[in-house]
């Protein structure tokens, strides 16, 4: 991570530059323009914030596609090689198109408003990993060993890029038996990284509870078991998290994610970057998160040299 870190700043400088400056200097601008913001934003506080309004800047018209989608594409495996055995992204790149309510929920300014905050810089879609669009089915009937957690299904930190932001949309209501994502605020993730010492050589990426829980107190694990339409916003790159574990009952989640300029992986290196479609009429904010090496995009907003 820290040579990832120091080959990007270097690499992506002149980006990482302007989207701060941008942030500093123009964001309520940059807002207004895309689309006034219709509350204050929403702050993440130790590294999460959950929006239950239900009342987001298209999130209804996000909710009724992700029922065309469910029903197309959901209780069987779509691939027959799964990257999870218990986890799917139904997600296409057509579906950019065919469904504009997901692009204009994730540049909505309400929610940019609030990563952008997070990460002091105007946002981009991530490109890579993950992919910034996610529609993903966790399903323990998919799996050979539903009672044995692997993968996400341990405790990890994201490693992708630090900071970051997930903006994680519940497609239906989430309880305990839908394998919910689940998570330790970021104060408390912090200590029991620094206990275990996760990120040095001796721990692994993936943690047991039990190994969790010997740092960290029980009582401080969150569970997002919401009803549908609620927004979860983390940054998994200092939360402690698993997920989908045993889904007796499907879960249906919307992901996105969010980076700055520099990531803290070399995933731009070797992987073909997403594209998202940008039309000249985009407001200049939503250029900016929908392609993530723009530089000078307006008269008034000219990096400088
Ligand atoms: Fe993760």
């Amino acid at each position: 991570m820290r040579l990832a870190r120091v080959t990007n700043r270097i690499r992506f400088y002149r980006q990482d530059r302007w989207r701060r400056e941008l942030y500093r200097d123009e964001l309520a601008a940059l807002l207004e323009e895309n689309g006034s913001p219709t509350r204050p934003a929403v702050q993440l506080k130790d590294g999460w914030a959950i929006d239950a309004s239900l009342s987001l800047p298209h999130l209804g018209r996000v909710l009724e596609d992700s029922e065309k989608i469910i029903a197309e594409r959901s209780g069987s495996r779509l691939s027959a090689d799964p990257y999870r055995s218990y986890f799917q992204d139904v997600w296409k790149t057509e579906d950019l198109e065919k469904y504009p309510s997901v692009l204009d929920f994730a540049t909505s300014s309400d929610l940019l408003a609030t990563v952008a905050d997070y990460l002091k810089c105007i946002p981009s879609l991530s490109t890579t990993l993950p992919p910034g669009i996610r529609f993903v089915e966790s399903n323990a009937a998919f799996d050979d060993q539903p009672d044995n957690p692997k993968d996400s299904q341990l405790y990890h930190i994201d490693y992708y890029s630090r900071p970051n932001v997930y903006v994680i949309v519940l497609l239906r209501d989430a309880t305990p038996e839908h394998g919910p994502w689940t998570f330790l605020p970021r104060s408390a993730s912090q200590k029991a990284a620094k206990a275990l010492g996760y990120w040095s050589r001796r721990r692994g990426y993936r943690v047991s509870d039990q190994d969790v829980y010997s740092a960290a107190d029980r009582k401080d694990v969150l569970e997002f078991c919401y009803p549908r339409g609620t927004v979860l916003f983390i940054d998994s790159s200092a939360c402690f998290h698993y997920g989908s574990r045993n889904s007796i009952k499907s879960r249906f989640q919307l992901m996105l994610g969010y980076t700055g300029a520099c990531r803290t992986d070399f995933s731009e290196a070797i992987l073909p970057p997403k594209v998202y479609p940008i039309r000249a009429t985009d407001s200049r904010l939503r250029k900016m998160v929908l392609n993530k090496n723009m530089l000078g995009i307006s008269s008034t907003t000219e990096p400088r040299a």
